[in-house]
């Protein structure tokens, strides 16, 4: 048996429901198997396998028509339960005429797909992300690809020591102050979480600019990893105003929600969104402008980490203080992986 490289079991971001209108399709990879997202007039979302069941035709390729999509090559038909439901050259439509359907859900803006067994796919347990219907909240998305390893990119999101290195312009900060301040790192019954506090510290630029902030501010960094997306709450109120004790809503938030999708073993989609509670005109937009300039530093080293890689995937790596929440997150990974085990090895041929 091959060694799994993605956990199928889990819900993940398929993409955003804002970029899939009623007649849309866009053919997109997941864990490696080519899936078509479509939208019915009436405005259903659909997920098939991107390949027709006659020649193999990928049928984002083709059209959505009315509540069915049409293959361009020879122009079958299928609905998005992957029936068959017209094959133009003759009445009689076989059984086997059919494509996989995967389960989604669509909720608060995102659209999840379940890649594992079907019949595994429970909707209960599609993640909830209520600040994107919390109106003291505004928040834009994107949808990056990154030339890396979905794994890279967890590392990346659990241990925001890189800031002032990556991200020195933006949201950085000077060295000194990342350095001294302490990752906390907890293990939750499913997730990891990660808290970092500096207090009475000098605003980075992105807080400036949004927040005005004038002297001193007491900063938080508070990342949850629940498989396999991540949430960072990042913000500060001015110090001394009880940014510890509860009091962050009064200070400037940023929400940063961030789907990691492996697509294949060395690319992965990330859909993220930003989300901040200063409303005031064009703020939201400065916000998400300069954390998508953020995110595309990131984007860029994990491109670099994986063309290291990928010249010699067994070489060693070695961890730093600051890993303890990448560390905790790859040992949650590693169990998730194990109870998958039996399933992977049931599928593999
Ligand atoms: S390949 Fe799709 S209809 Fe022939
Ligand atoms: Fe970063």
């Amino acid at each position: 048996m091959a060694d799994a490289i993605f956990l199928k079991n889990l819900w993940y971001v398929a993409g955003w429901s804002s970029n899939l209108a009623p007649g849309d399709r866009v053919g997109r990879t997941y864990l490696d198997e080519p899936v078509v997202l479509w939208r019915s007039l009436d405005g259903t979302a659909f997920a098939l396998e991107d390949r027709c069941a006659h020649r193999a035709m990928p049928l984002s390729a083709g059209v959505v028509d009315n509540g069915s999509i049409r293959c361009p090559y020879h122009g079958l038909e299928f609905g998005g339960d992957g029936k068959c439901t017209r094959i133009p050259a003759q009445d009689r439509v076989p059984e086997t005429a059919r494509v996989r359907t995967y389960p989604i859900v669509e909720k608060q803006g995102l659209i999840w797909i379940w890649m594992g067994a079907a019949d595994r796919a429970d909707s209960a347990l599609v993640p909830d992300y209520p600040i994107h219907e919390n109106p003291a909240y505004a928040w834009r998305s994107a949808h990056f690809p990154v030339k890396g390893n979905w794994q890279l990119l967890i590392d990346n999101l659990m241990d925001l020591s890189h800031l002032p290195y990556i991200h020195a312009n933006t949201i950085g900060g000077n060295p000194e102050l990342h350095f001294k301040t302490k990752t906390q790192s907890e293990k939750l019954a499913n997730g990891v979480r990660v808290v970092r506090h500096m207090p009475d510290s000098v605003p980075p630029p992105t807080y400036v600019d949004a927040a005005g902030f004038k002297g001193r501010i007491d900063r938080w960094q508070e990342i949850e990893f629940a498989p396999i997306n991540i949430r960072i709450h990042t913000g500060a109120c001015d110090a001394g105003t009880g940014a510890y004790e509860g009091n962050q809503e009064s200070g400037f938030s940023m929400r940063g929600f961030h789907g990691i999708t492996p697509e294949t073993a060395t690319t992965t989609h990330y859909f993220w969104s930003m989300a901040t509670n200063i409303l005031d005109n064009g703020i939201p937009d400065e916000v998400f402008e300069q954390t998508a300039r953020t995110f595309r530093e990131d984007q860029e080293v994990l491109e670099l980490q994986q063309l290291r890689i990928s010249q010699n995937p067994s070489a060693p790596m070695i961890d730093i203080a600051s890993d303890v929440g990448g560390r905790h997150t790859r040992q949650l990974i590693a169990k998730l992986f194990r109870e998958e085990a039996p399933a992977v090895s049931a599928q593999a041929i």
